[in-house]
């Protein structure tokens, strides 16, 4: 069964792709959905005119990321598109920070994507798509929010390193790097009333962002930043020393 895997698909950007998906990539047949909250996966579910397999997983754990495992073992699924969206950020100075909300971070944003990638290629074959949500946070470091955009600089060199090794099979990794987004990040992140480069940063339409990487993963777009704004941020952050950039990237 040809099958597209959405993690963290129970709100914001995760149910855009799960819908952008089934319209740009009619001839999936099954959508399987990651997250922890069950009653929103099946929110999205039933937002989706195909066929659905709900797996209810925390992926900051090695349990979690094994009941998805199991799900590969058991339904031998040929997965035309893995969609590595699951991750959270938080804002704030590192001192004062919890070390287990910071290590949860990379285990989601990180450890989890990449688990999730080696166990799903087994399951993929030539013209299959992975997209990795990765963030612009990972064009230079952000202070206060220094863990989260040094999580999403892996997710975009880990896009990179990998679309170099699968080109021979035919198969495509693009990496998305979407400026803020009026979703549950915020307020998981704790921004809002929090920072002043958040209120004054133009916002992404998570809508948008969804329709434009179905699009960039279907042409191999290995880097695929939405927005005019965030493509000219990381032209500069490309261009300029990083000890200027992150000056201006503080968070
Ligand atoms: N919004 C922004 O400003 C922004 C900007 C750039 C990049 N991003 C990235 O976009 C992606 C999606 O975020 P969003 O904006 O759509 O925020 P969101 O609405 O908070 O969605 C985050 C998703 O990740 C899942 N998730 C978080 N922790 C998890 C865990 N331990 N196990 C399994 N699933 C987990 C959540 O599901 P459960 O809570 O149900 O587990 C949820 O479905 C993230 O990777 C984020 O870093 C966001």
């Amino acid at each position: 069964m040809k099958v597209a895997v959405i993690t963290g698909a129970s709100s914001g950007l995760g149910v855009e792709f799960a819908l952008a998906a089934e319209k740009k990539f009619p001839d999936i047949e099954c959508f399987w959905l990651v997250a922890r909250r069950a009653d929103r996966l099946q929110e999205t579910a039933d937002k989706l005119g195909c066929k659905t397999l709900l797996i209810s997983a925390d992926l900051s754990t090695e349990e979690g990321t094994a009941v998805y495992r199991s799900a590969l073992e058991r339904e031998k699924p040929d997965v035309r598109l893995l969609v590595n969206n699951a991750g959270f950020g938080v804002l704030g100075d590192l001192a004062e920070s919890d070390p287990g909300e910071q290590a949860g971070m990379i285990d989601v944003n990180v450890r989890a994507l990449t688990v999730i990638t080696v166990c799903t290629l087994p399951y993929m074959d030539r013209g299959a798509m992975i997209v990795n949500t990765s963030s612009i946070a990972s064009f230079c470091p952000n202070a206060r929010m220094t863990v989260y955009s040094s999580t999403k600089a892996y997710v975009t060199s880990f896009t990179r390193g990998l679309a170099e090794e699968l080109r021979p099979r035919g198969i495509s990794v693009t990496a998305v790097c979407p400026g803020p987004m009026a979703t549950e990040f915020i307020s998981v992140a704790r921004i809002t009333g929090n920072s002043k480069t958040f209120s004054t940063l133009p916002y992404c339409d998570p809508k948008k962002v969804a329709a434009g990487t179905m699009d960039a993963a279907a042409a191999g777009r290995v880097v695929y930043t939405p927005k005019a704004f965030y493509k000219f941020y990381r032209f500069v952050a490309k261009i300029l020393p990083h000890s200027l950039v992150v000056k201006m990237a503080k968070t």
